[in-house]
C-alpha cells in the first residue's frame, strides 16, 4: 500500500526537488526557495503529556494554554498552519522511548512539546538531543539532567529546573525560625532533586534535614508517613506532590491533625492549580515557585482574563497554563524568525535562544546558555482557595547547570 505522504514529509520532497532545480530557478529569478518550501503546509507540533492519572490537570493546562497562545496570536506559525499531534505520556518512562519515536520518526514533526515528567523527559532527551530531528521544548519537566549533562543545542525549557523553586524554600523555611525539617516526596527524578535543593539551603541556613521520606510514584497512601512524622515532630515538613497527589497530601496532612502544629513548605506544585480542591486544608501553606495568582502586570490580567473566557475558571489559569503559553509564544518567535522555514535549524535555534519573554504572565524571564529560564521565584501564601505574593524569595535565579556543555 502506498503511504500517503504527510504535509511535513511533502514538505521536505519539495525541498529535495528545490534543490535539484536551484540552478533554473535562480536563472529566472524564481520564488526564493524560503518561500517555495510549501508555505501552506502546516507545521507539525508534537506534544506528549498527560492526559490521564494524577498529572491530567497538568498536561491539560499546557495544552490549552499553548494553544491559546498560537490562536490569539492568528493561529499561524510564521505564516503556516499549525497541525498538533498528541499523545498521552500516561506518565509511564518505559512507554516514553515508544511514544517519542512514534513522533519523532513516524509523524516527523517540527516541534516535540513535552513532558511534564522528570523520568520521562530524560528518556526523551536521550533520544532528541543532538539529532538533526526536531526540537524539543519541555513545557514543564524540571529534570536538573535535561539543561545538565543532557543539554543539547535542540533542547529548550519553557519551566524550570527542579533545583530552582525548590533551592529558595529552603532559606524560607530556615527564615521562618524553624531548625529541623522532614522531607517527603515521591520517589522519583523530580522529588528527589526538588528535595535536595530545598534541604541543601535549609542546612546552609542552619536547619537540619532530620528525615527524608520517600513515597512510590503515583502513590497517595500517606496515613503511615504521616504518622512517622507526628511521631518525629520536625518543626517544618518540606514537599514535592502535584496534580491529583497533592490534593490528597494537603488534605490527608490537615485531617491527620498535622496543620496547625508542623507548618508545611515546598516548591508551589503542593498547592499549584489544586489550591481550590484542597480547600480550607491548603490555607497558610507557604510555597515557592515561578509564579503567583496575583502578579500585578498587563500580560498576567490578559493572560488570566483570556484563559477563563476559553476555558473556564476550574481549575482556571495556572503555572501550568502559563508555561504551555511561554512555549507558544517561543514557537511564534521562532516560526517567524525564519519566515516559517522550520528546516533552517541553526536559525531557529538562535531565534529560541534570544527570544524575549518581556510579555509572560510570570514576569520578565530569559533563556540560559543551557536553554533554560533565568527567572524570579516568589514567595506565596494561600489565603482564601488563592496564591498571594509574599515578595521575591530570589531574583533572577539560573539554575547551575552543572555538566551541561553548552554552559562554557
Ligand atoms: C516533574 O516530574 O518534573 C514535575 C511534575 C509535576 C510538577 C513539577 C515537576
Amino acid at each position: 500500500m502506498t503511504k500517503k505522504p504527510t504535509a511535513t514529509s511533502s514538505r521536505r520532497t519539495f525541498i529535495a526537488g528545490a534543490a535539484a532545480t536551484a540552478g533554473l530557478a535562480a536563472a529566472s529569478s524564481f520564488v526564493p526557495a524560503k518561500f517555495a518550501i510549501g508555505a501552506k503546509a502546516p507545521i507539525k507540533v508534537g506534544i506528549l503529556l498527560p492526559y490521564s492519572g494524577t498529572y491530567a490537570m497538568l498536561g491539560n493546562s499546557i495544552t490549552n494554554a499553548m494553544k491559546l497562545r498560537i490562536e490569539t496570536a492568528g493561529g499561524m506559525l510564521g505564516g503556516r498552519p499549525v497541525e498538533y499531534v498528541a499523545i498521552d505520556s500516561e506518565m509511564s518512562v518505559p512507554k516514553a522511548p515508544t511514544n517519542t519515536n512514534k513522533l519523532v520518526s513516524k509523524e516527523k514533526v517540527d516541534f516535540l512539546v513535552g513532558p511534564v515528567h522528570s523520568g520521562i523527559a530524560q528518556a526523551m532527551a536521550k533520544i532528541v538531543g543532538g539529532t538533526k530531528g526536531p526540537i524539543m521544548v519541555v513545557p514543564n519537566a524540571g529534570s536538573n539532567l535535561v539543561t545538565g549533562p543532557l543539554c543539547s543545542p535542540n533542547i529548550f525549557r519553557t519551566s524550570f529546573s527542579n533545583w530552582q523553586p525548590s533551592y529558595p524554600g529552603g532559606k524560607v523555611m530556615a527564615d521562618d525560625g524553624h531548625k529541623t525539617a522532614v522531607t517527603i516526596t515521591w520517589k522519583y527524578a523530580a522529588g528527589k532533586q526538588m528535595m535536595a535543593a530545598g534541604k541543601d539551603n535549609f542546612e546552609k541556613n542552619g536547619g537540619k534535614v532530620i528525615k527524608v521520606i520517600e513515597v512510590p510514584f503515583p502513590d497517595v497512601e500517606f496515613q503511615a508517613h504521616l504518622s512517622e512524622i507526628a511521631s518525629l515532630k520536625p518543626d517544618a515538613v518540606f514537599s514535592f506532590f502535584s496534580g491529583g497527589g497533592a490534593i490528597k497530601f494537603v488534605k490527608d496532612y490537615a485531617a491527620a491533625g498535622l496543620k496547625d502544629n508542623i507548618a508545611l513548605y515546598g516548591p508551589g506544585f503542593l498547592t499549584e492549580g489544586v489550591s481550590g480542591a484542597q480547600g480550607a486544608a491548603a490555607e497558610g501553606i507557604k510555597t515557592t515557585l515561578h509564579y503567583s495568582t496575583d502578579l500585578d502586570n498587563a500580560a498576567n490580567r490578559k493572560f488570566r482574563e483570556d484563559y477563563v473566557k476559553a476555558y473556564g475558571a476550574k481549575p482556571g489559569p495556572n503555572v501550568f497554563a502559563v508555561q504551555g503559553y511561554d512555549t507558544g509564544s517561543l514557537l511564534l518567535q521562532a516560526a517567524t524568525a525564519v519566515g516559517g522555514d522550520i528546516s533552517a535549524t541553526s536559525d531557529v535555534i538562535a531565534a529560541m535562544e534570544t527570544a524575549t519573554f518581556a510579555d509572560s504572565p510570570r514576569g520578565f524571564w530569559k533563556m540560559s546558555k543551557a536553554h533554560n529560564p533565568i527567572q524570579d521565584i516568589y514567595l506565596r501564601v494561600v489565603k482564601g482557595g488563592e496564591h498571594h505574593t509574599l515578595g521575591v524569595a530570589s531574583k533572577a535565579l539560573e539554575d547551575p547547570a552543572t555538566g551541561c556543555r553548552m554552559m562554557s
